[in-house]
């Protein structure tokens, strides 16, 4: 900040900081200036605020001296005049640094260091009511978030956000990967890769790479009571906020005071560089719910890809799948294999006729005569297994809302602790009740919605039960407040492969990597070994590749979602599945190029255990990966799972071969990928041979 300083400001920065060295206050408080920069901790991002002649409050980013984003606007159009975008001038900054580290109940790592410089912009109007409005920027080694709040306003404390201004103005020439925002699909795109000048409305995240080398990602961190932000393209390479509309008008209202979410710009030299961030998490409040012990990482199993191949239905008659023996069997499957959880979808009436229409016969606490989930609960908990819940809506969260205390009291007294909600309805297709009492229609990310999420996750909290989404708001990291909201949907899933058109091809789930996967944990549901869809087709994918998801794709809960018939079929890729873990103490990005490939590695949370996964798109890698964040000193067995000889998503994809060697953190892997495939390792701490069992020579290569 010094160095856009005056004089005058210097000095009473000085006096201030005097004044404040007798108090025990962190905050480092500055007087009135007209323009100022904060600086990262490390000093290489610098993020500076200016007050146009108007009165247009703007900022821009530089790196290294280098524009990331040029002069972009900020501020809003209100429902009520002025607007509250010019006639500012800026009234007070105040900076402090933070740097703390936090312990995440589960997670892609243990622990969690939050390192920034905080810098509080207080804008003020000129004349008129002379209303203020801040702009709070947090400057991060590896990127910047920033957010509004809203104070305690002069007359009015309803706000009607009709625009949010907010720009993005891209300095660099780049390539996006993008899915379009707005569109009837929700999330559920394959990822476009054009120029950032050909973009129209995205959804975030929000990947680029610039000319220079540079990865950004735009997305956003705590939404709550808000609604979700969209990128649109203005003119060249600058993006502007729109916000997923409102059934009301304005797309947001609220009474001041508030914050809104924060705008997050995750800054990187590599692909690997930004996921590694975890600026997202850190912009969140802390865990609110206190002991969550109870929320318990876990592998399930469940009647529902039979559904999706067409053989089973949700809805009642002779081929209903959630019937008593069927879930028996899956119950049985569970318990032999060691999976915790076992998903039953359709067990509940509503599913009958045209469901997705209207959701308006779903009944969440009525099970269909051939399903006992009373004896079935017991059944799973003699067994040591857990059913997990499903409430699919059909996006009428009106009808919903109005059964959800007692429906997930009826979980909550069968020891039921996780439930999969699911919101099937075109996007602006969400009917909620209005508080004129009338049904009105919103979209998945608008502020309605953003509330019921929270509204569900909160009341299942009350009762020990932890929330899967699918169709839902994008991932904001609000796991970090609420530790039961596990995991969501979100974009296209493994079911896409049973009856899509296209299915998945191999770019898509390393597109989700870098993109949809930054925001969060992911419900893939990978594993689908016998790499068959609906009526036989197939799914573009190679065995190995299955198995390398589960460390790729990250989620604290996983589902194996095969039929157990066809993991028979395959039970030396089955055993990996058995063995991956699903929470982690580290995580670390090995190599990776958005849409092109990547390799992650991550450490059991429970075991000095390593796994790492590796996936390509179409193009047949090889990739090296060092093994030096193994601990120094100790041993190690790898047990390998790779494409075989003429493995390829549209040649065998069951050629896999399985090899258990020695490694140690001095060596470095050659990973061979086939086209569309991938690779998967378990590299276990073994235990120092004792005298009686002397170390059995390891069997060097093992091939299926
Ligand atoms: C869509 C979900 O993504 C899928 O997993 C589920 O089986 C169906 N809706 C039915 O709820
Ligand atoms: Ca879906």
């Amino acid at each position: 900040m010094s160095r856009l300083m005056n004089g005058t400001a210097k000095c009473c920065l000085l006096l201030a900081a005097l004044w404040l060295a007798g108090t025990a206050q962190a905050q480092v408080v500055y007087s009135v200036a007209s323009d100022a920069t904060a600086r990262s901790p490390d000093g290489r991002l610098a993020v500076t605020v200016r007050v146009t002649g108007e009165g247009r409050p703007e900022y821009s980013i530089l790196r290294g001296g280098r524009a990331v984003i040029d002069w972009s606007r900020l501020g809003f159009i209100l429902a009520e005049a002025p607007k509250l975008e010019r006639n500012f001038e800026v009234a007070r900054i105040e900076e402090k640094k933070v740097d703390e580290t936090w312990e995440q109940p589960w997670g892609e790592r243990r622990f969690v260091r939050n390192h920034y410089t905080e810098q509080r912009v207080s804008l003020r109007e000129k004349a008129g009511e002379r209303r203020t409005l801040v702009v709070v920027f947090r400057v991060f080694d590896d990127g910047v978030g920033f957010r509004y709040e809203f104070p305690e306003q002069p007359r009015e404390s309803q706000i009607g956000i009709v625009e949010e201004l907010t720009e993005f103005a891209i300095a660099e020439p780049a390539t996006a990967w993008w899915i379009p925002a707005g569109e009837w699909n929700r999330y559920e795109y394959l990822y476009s890769k054009t120029p950032l000048a050909e973009v129209s409305q995205a959804h975030t995240p929000f990947t680029l790479k610039t000319a220079s080398g540079l990865h950004i990602a735009i997305h956003e961190a705590a939404l709550v009571d808000y609604a979700g932000l969209w990128l649109r393209r203005v003119t060249g390479q600058r993006l502007k906020a729109e916000l997923s509309p409102s059934s009301s008008g304005p797309k947001v209202s609220r009474k001041a005071p508030f914050s809104t979410p924060w705008r997050t710009l995750q800054i990187a030299d590599s692909a690997p560089g930004i996921y590694m961030s975890d600026l997202i998490l850190n912009l969140n409040e802390p865990n609110k719910l206190g002991d969550v012990s109870w929320v318990k990482p876990f592998k399930y199993v469940g009647v529902w890809w039979a559904m999706h191949l067409g053989t089973r239905t949700w809805g009642s008659g002779p081929t209903h799948g959630a019937t008593t023996a069927e879930t028996r069997r899956y119950i049985d499957f569970a318990a032999a294999n060691g999976f915790r959880g076992v998903l039953v979808e359709g067990w509940n009436k509503g599913w009958d006729g045209d469901w997705f229409a209207d959701g308006k016969d779903f009944r969440f606490t009525e099970a269909y005569p051939d399903f006992d989930i009373v004896s079935l609960a017991a059944y799973a908990k003699k067994k040591g297994v857990h059913l997990v819940g499903h409430h699919e809506t059909a996006g009428n969260i009106a009808v919903y809302e109005k059964q959800l205390g007692p429906a997930l009291d009826l979980y909550a007294k069968l020891g039921i602790d996780a439930v999969k909600t699911g919101y099937v309805a075109d996007a602006g297709g969400v009917q909620a009740r209005g508080e004129d009492g009338r049904i009105h229609f919103e979209w998945h990310d608008g502020q309605v919605q953003a509330r019921h999420h929270l509204r569900v996750v909160e009341e299942a909290a009350k009762r020990h039960i932890a929330v899967n989404a699918h169709e839902p708001i994008k991932d904001t990291g609000l796991r970090r407040t609420y530790p039961n909201w596990v995991s969501r949907e979100g974009a296209r899933g493994m079911e896409y492969n049973a009856w899509g058109d296209p299915k998945n091809p191999p770019e898509h789930e390393v597109n989700l990597v870098f993109t949809r996967m930054l925001s969060g944990p992911m419900d893939y549901t990978p594993g689908v070994l016998s790499l068959t869809g609906a009526g036989g087709s197939r799914i573009p994918s190679t065995e190995a590749r299955q198995l390398a998801l589960y460390v790729v794709l990250y989620s604290p809960i996983q589902m194996a979602a095969d039929l157990p018939e066809n993991y028979a079929k395959y039970p030396k890729a089955f055993q990996f599945i058995k063995d991956v873990p699903v929470d982690w103490s580290d995580t670390r990005v090995l190599n990776g190029e958005v849409g092109d490939y990547a390799t992650i590695a991550r450490k059991d949370r429970r075991s000095d255990d390593w796994y790492l996964g590796a996936i390509t798109d179409e193009t047949p890698r090889v990739l090296s990966a060092s093994l030096s964040f193994l601990d120094e000193g100790k041993k190690y067995s790898a047990t390998i799972y790779r494409d075989g000889k003429g493995a390829g998503f549209e040649a065998n994809g069951h050629a896999i071969e399985v090899e258990t060697r020695p490694v140690s953190r001095h060596d470095t892997l050659r990973l061979e990928l086939a086209p569309g495939g991938g690779q998967a390792i378990r590299i276990s701490a073994r235990k120092p041979a004792t005298k009686k069992q002397k170390a059995k020579p390891q069997p060097e290569f093992d091939v299926e």
